[in-house]
């Protein structure tokens, strides 16, 4: 495995790379604290593609004033140990001003998809994503990339710019990895308290109960859902609820169970104390 700060050293290595074979290049991007969730997203690169590149970079586009940029947990040595473990075998690790080195006056903004849940919420942040991701696309040049449906509006933001701008790259979405009680992985859970740690299992028991609902309702009501969810997580005193919304999945359009949608998703943010989690169920109804 090689580590690469620089995108002139990554794009000749990347190109180096082609020259000599003809496998594909498989790509995952992440801000880094890797857990088994980017590890899985890694595992699966490796299984299908023949060089399989990770960015770590946090990417201060993506973060509005008063979040957690400065904060963001960091750990290199770590990381390097899981990415390798996992199969990487180029870490490519800009520092701000390779990635930014003048102010950016261009900006890769989804609309519609973004106007919901933490694109509502979080004003901005997708553009940044979307830039950020576009930016990373150029310069590694993928076949493949790999997104975690624990943030299932990215996977269809970048699906959704993917279509729109005819970037040569197949998205691949993977599912959420967990914590043995059901916590979803992310790197953010290490800002939790033990007891914000213990009451945060509300946001997958409340994805539990829905999905147990919608499937045995086949009629059901999205007002009663969305009210079971809330009333579960008011169950933890230390929740407070940013959104918890149903929409049609992958469009994210307001969902009538009258109309013939597919698939919905239930997602949820919550805040505990200082840190927000954010989980989803992507329910499949006919
Ligand atoms: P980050 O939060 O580090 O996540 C990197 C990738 O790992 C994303 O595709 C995310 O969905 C996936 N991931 C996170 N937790 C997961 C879990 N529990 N199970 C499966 N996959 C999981 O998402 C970002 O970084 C950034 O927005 C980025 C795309 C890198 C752009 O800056």
């Amino acid at each position: 495995m090689e580590v690469i700060h620089s995108i002139a050293d990554l794009r000749s290595r990347i190109r180096e790379y082609r020259r000599k074979n003809d496998g594909s290049v498989g790509f995952v991007p992440t801000m880094g604290y890797l857990h088994e969730g980017h590890a899985s997203l890694l595992r699966k690169a490796r299984s299908q593609s023949g060089l399989v590149v990770l960015s770590i970079f946090v990417n201060p586009l993506q973060f509005g004033p008063g979040e957690d940029f400065e904060r963001y947990p960091r750990n290199t040595e770590r990381d390097l140990e899981v990415a390798e473990a996992a199969g990487a075998d180029l870490v490519f690790m800009p520092s701000v001003s390779e990635m930014y080195p003048t102010p950016t006056r261009t900006t890769v903004a989804v609309s519609g998809l973004t106007s919901r849940l933490c694109g509502a919420s979080r004003p901005g942040h997708f553009d940044g994503v979307a830039t950020v991701v576009s930016k990373l696309f150029h310069i590694v040049q993928p076949d493949q990339a790999f997104f975690g449906l624990k943030d299932a509006q990215q996977v269809a933001v970048i699906q959704q710019m993917v279509q729109d701008l005819n970037l040569p790259v197949e998205i691949v979405p993977c599912p959420t990895l967990r914590e043995q009680d059901g916590l979803a992985m992310s790197s953010r859970n290490v800002y939790l308290s033990d007891e914000e740690r213990k009451q945060a299992l509300v946001l997958s028991q409340a994805l539990d109960k829905a999905k147990e609902f919608v499937l045995s309702r086949p009629n059901f009501n999205t007002a009663e859902l969305e009210s079971l969810v809330r009333k579960h997580i008011a169950t933890a005193p230390l929740a407070v609820i940013d959104y918890a919304e149903v929409l049609a999945f992958p469009t994210l359009e307001p969902f009538e169970n009258s109309t013939h949608t597919h698939s919905i998703i239930l997602a949820l943010a919550v805040k505990f104390g200082k840190t927000r989690l954010i989980d989803n169920v992507i329910i499949q109804l006919r």
